[in-house]
């Protein structure tokens, strides 16, 4: 198989970024270029001060360690493509906005244009690795592109090599992952490239983590894993909905459950619903193929999932109003967390964007802080999340705040959407005195300790416990 040398990775957002700065310092010997056609995130990237554009534990040092070094970043995309030897599609595939499959399909406009790109470019050889999520089949796709479009003496090998990181995690899970997997086709070429890319991870990944399979079982494995985590959410969080209407104790429920070795402890943990840009789009994806397979059963059992979700979040903000007596308009809701879990300031998706529209659209005044998320993206997510309402009408009810005191100042009542770890360690005692009373928190994420919040004054509705 092919030593690998140099390393392009086309796209640098939160996969392609930490992933492949993790290759560099893993595999000194090995360039890695990360390109984008983003000037803005590149220069990020690139910034003197490590103002990088995402957050992640751990990353900053991972690229103080590299860049410059064997990690470069740029836009110039068509010198990486000429001079590396191994490929990582990097980009985003979102739920297609219009078209065939609005709603459900990924839009593979990237991925395409991405890999037409490489086809006009390369002058040599190239394995191509596809680590964007993508419907199952997209390799044939890119192959016939490839292949239509290339000069002679490049062959094109086309690996999949889904990227199972998590945010708010992303170092330490490519640092040891439970598993690296790669699919290729199953003739002598295809394995051969799966050795080559094999053989960058055996840097630091020990051999029986690195599962080889077929090309199609690689890319059915990523919408199927993502649907399998997200099921155990909903599942939980339909089980939280009975806890609460009989006595039952969510946390002990899936304790009881989760000691089960079959079944296991891990994620199991109900909450306000699940977000982020990967469950809901790669569900969803998985239920268009299941629908364009003629299988609708199977499409209505995975979509089931998504809509229990959404079940969730909208049972969360109509007990918000339940609780504050039935109405909460022109009241003020702090909402503490506007990321859509911890350690990320990723914003997609998030269970904050759903609540905190439902509140406007109950006319409440809504207070935000988030120790990562910027002004600008809370904004552009708001906007989005009501188009019909006007910006200024959004900024009379909305203020971002710099710190959860300043959030829950006058507010009558606290809403926890995040679990940042800051908000167990709140002052709490001086936020009820700031707040309207009586006061009220909501905690979204079984974050807090609701006997001692209730000690001191507050009442307290949490998902899925006997209130106190
Ligand atoms: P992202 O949106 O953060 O990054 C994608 C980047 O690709 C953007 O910066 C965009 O400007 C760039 N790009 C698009 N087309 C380009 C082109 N032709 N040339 C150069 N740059 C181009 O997306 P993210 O979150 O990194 O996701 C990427 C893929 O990885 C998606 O398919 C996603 O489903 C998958 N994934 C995401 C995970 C996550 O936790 N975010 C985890 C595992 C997989």
């Amino acid at each position: 198989p092919l030593k690998v040398n140099k390393i392009l990775c086309i796209g640098a957002g939160y996969v392609g970024g930490p992933t492949c700065a993790v290759i560099a310092l893993k595999c000194p010997h090995i360039t890695v270029t990360i390109v984008d056609l983003n000037q803005a995130r590149i220069d990020a990237w690139n910034s003197a001060d490590f103002a990088l554009p995402i957050y992640e534990p751990g990353l900053e040092d991972v690229v103080r360690q590299c860049r410059g070094r064997n990690l470069f970043f740029s836009t110039d995309v068509d010198k990486g493509i000429r001079e590396a030897d191994l490929i990582f599609v990097s980009v985003n595939t979102p739920t297609k906005k219009s078209g065939v499959g609005a709603g459900f399909a990924a839009d593979l406009n990237y991925v395409e244009l991405a890999t037409r790109q490489i086809a006009a470019v390369a002058t040599s050889s190239k394995i191509v690795v596809e680590k964007s999520t993508v419907p199952c089949r997209t390799a044939e796709s890119m192959r016939t592109i490839l292949e239509a479009n290339s000069k002679p003496n490049c062959r094109f090998d086309i690996l999949s090599n889904p990227e199972f990181l998590a945010e708010g995690t992303a170092i330490s899970d490519l640092f040891s992952p439970d598993r690296v997997l790669i699919g290729s086709l199953q003739t002598p070429e295809g394995k051969a490239a799966c050795a080559s890319l094999a053989g960058v991870y055996a840097n630091w990944v020990p051999e029986n983590r690195i599962l080889t399979v077929g090309l199609w079982s690689s890319e059915l494995s990523k919408l199927a894993a993502n649907a399998m985590l997200a099921q155990r959410i909903s599942s939980v969080n339909a089980l939280s909905a009975i806890c609460e209407a009989t006595g039952a104790n969510i946390d002990e429920v899936a304790h009881a459950v989760g000691y089960d070795s079959r079944v296991g402890p891990k994620f199991l943990k109900a909450s306000v619903g699940f977000g982020g840009s990967c469950f809901q789009k790669d569900i969803l994806n998985l239920v268009y193929l299941s629908e364009s397979l003629h299988l609708p059963e199977v499409a209505a059992y995975w979509r089931q999932v998504v809509e229990m979700n959404e079940y969730q979040k909208r049972r969360f903000s109509k007990r918000v109003v339940d609780t504050l007596f039935n109405t909460i308009t022109g009241k003020r809701i702090a909402v503490l967390g506007f990321a859509f879990k911890a350690d990320t300031g990723d914003t997609r998706e998030s269970a904050a964007i759903t609540l905190i529209r439902d509140f406007q659209s109950e006319r409440a005044f809504v207070n935000i802080y988030d120790p990562q998320v910027s002004e600008t993206q809370i904004w552009s997510d708001l906007a989005e999340a009501s188009p019909t309402v006007p910006a200024e009408t959004i900024k009379k009810q909305v203020k971002i705040c710099g710190s959860a005191l300043e959030a829950c100042r006058d507010a009558e009542a606290v809403v926890i959407a995040t679990e940042w770890k800051e908000f167990k360690e709140i002052d709490w005692k001086e936020v009820y005195q700031h707040m309207k009373k009586p006061a009220f928190v909501f905690d979204g994420r079984l974050l807090v300790d609701a006997a001692a919040l209730t000690a001191i004054g507050f009442k307290v509705t949490t998902i899925g416990r006997p209130s106190l």
